[in-house]
């Protein structure tokens, strides 16, 4: 016998003593479950590059948010999928109180108050530019577009949901939403800024399920480069300033060491969002069998947990929740 003073393997050598010992673990109650939501009347259309992940109409959006209720997800980022024909420059439909996912949003709230709802404040579904922000001469303008911004966050505050998440990357958006929200009278309703959005390849399966890729060039004028992470300090210095309620990093799994990082760094909770290319990526392996894809996902969540994140955004949340009833 070789003598060791230390076997750190006693401390795996069963279920029971593993669990004993286990550090992190993922809920349902940290997960966030993003919703893609169409107009009409019993409409649901897979997203082709999200296989298991779909739009629906409000009245199946109003069946899938019960469902994951009595799986015991409880909070649900819902993104419109705007016609083509009804985007504009100026993202007029963001803001027009009959619009359908102003409609959607309020019957969402009327039947499940007891359900968090985040809605996501940023240009992209109703620009006919594609981008976050008001284009003007080929540019993304940041103040003109604060003001299109405050009128949407003021509209989707109106229907009654509970955190805006303003993912559009504008400087000052954080603190500018505050006021007019303030000034408005909804003090309540929370912002979850996305603090340090990258522009990343993640996001394309998202786009394609909004239709909603930038029509000319890219975002890297307002979202971040995915080199650097002290730029992740500023935002996150500005955004607490600015009086976020959480701090969001973005994509999840590649940015592990910013998750990390504002986490040390903060004492605000801190959300990540494992966005849809993080989620095609396991389902395109798992289809042609060469991962588990259950496994890695649950894998991946709990690296998030681990990194610091409070609270994760995932695509994975529903799967997540039937596993768990599973066991
Ligand atoms: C819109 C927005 C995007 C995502 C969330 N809000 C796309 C983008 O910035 O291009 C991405 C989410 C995902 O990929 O799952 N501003």
């Amino acid at each position: 016998m070789i003598q060791l003073s230390h076997r750190p393997r006693r401390n795996r050598k069963s279920a029971a003593i593993r669990a004993l010992v286990e550090e992190t673990k993922v809920t349902t109650d940290d997960l966030i479950f993003p919703i893609f939501l169409l107009d009409g009347k019993n409409q649901k259309v897979e997203v082709a590059s999200m296989p298991g992940i779909f739009r629906l109409s409000t009245d199946l959006v109003l069946k899938e948010v019960e469902e994951c209720l009595n799986l015991g997800i409880r909070a649900f980022d819902i993104f419109p999928v705007v016609e083509e024909s009804l985007k504009d420059k100026t993202a007029t439909k963001s803001y027009d109180p009959n619009f359908f996912y102003l409609r959607a949003l309020r019957e969402v709230k009327k039947q499940f108050p007891e359900a968090c709802i985040m809605t996501d404040v940023a240009m992209d579904p109703y620009s006919s530019d594609g981008h976050d922000g008001l284009v003007e001469e080929g540019k993304i303008v940041n103040d003109e577009t604060l003001e299109i911004l405050g009128k949407m966050a003021l509209a989707q505050a109106e229907t009654g949901i509970d955190i805006l998440g303003p993912s559009d990357m504008m400087d000052g958006r954080v603190g500018y939403l505050r006021e007019v929200l303030d000034s408005n009278g909804f003090t309540d309703v929370s912002i979850m800024s996305y603090t340090a959005k990258y522009a990343s390849g993640f996001y394309n399966p998202f786009r394609d399920a909004l239709d909603s890729a930038p029509k000319f060039g890219d975002k890297k004028t307002y979202q971040m480069n995915p080199a650097n992470s002290r730029e992740a300090m500023i935002e996150a210095a500005l955004d607490t300033e600015e009086g976020a309620d959480f701090l969001m990093v973005k994509p999840a799994l590649a940015y592990l060491d910013i998750i990390k990082l504002l986490k040390d760094n903060s004492d605000l909770p801190i959300a990540a969002y494992n966005v849809s290319g993080e989620y095609s990526m396991v389902k395109a392996a798992a289809q042609k069998g060469w991962l588990d894809g259950e496994r890695v996902a649950k894998e991946m969540l709990l690296s998030m947990k681990r990194a610091g994140a409070d609270i994760i955004l995932t695509y994975f949340a529903k799967e997540f929740a039937q596993a768990v009833k599973r066991q």
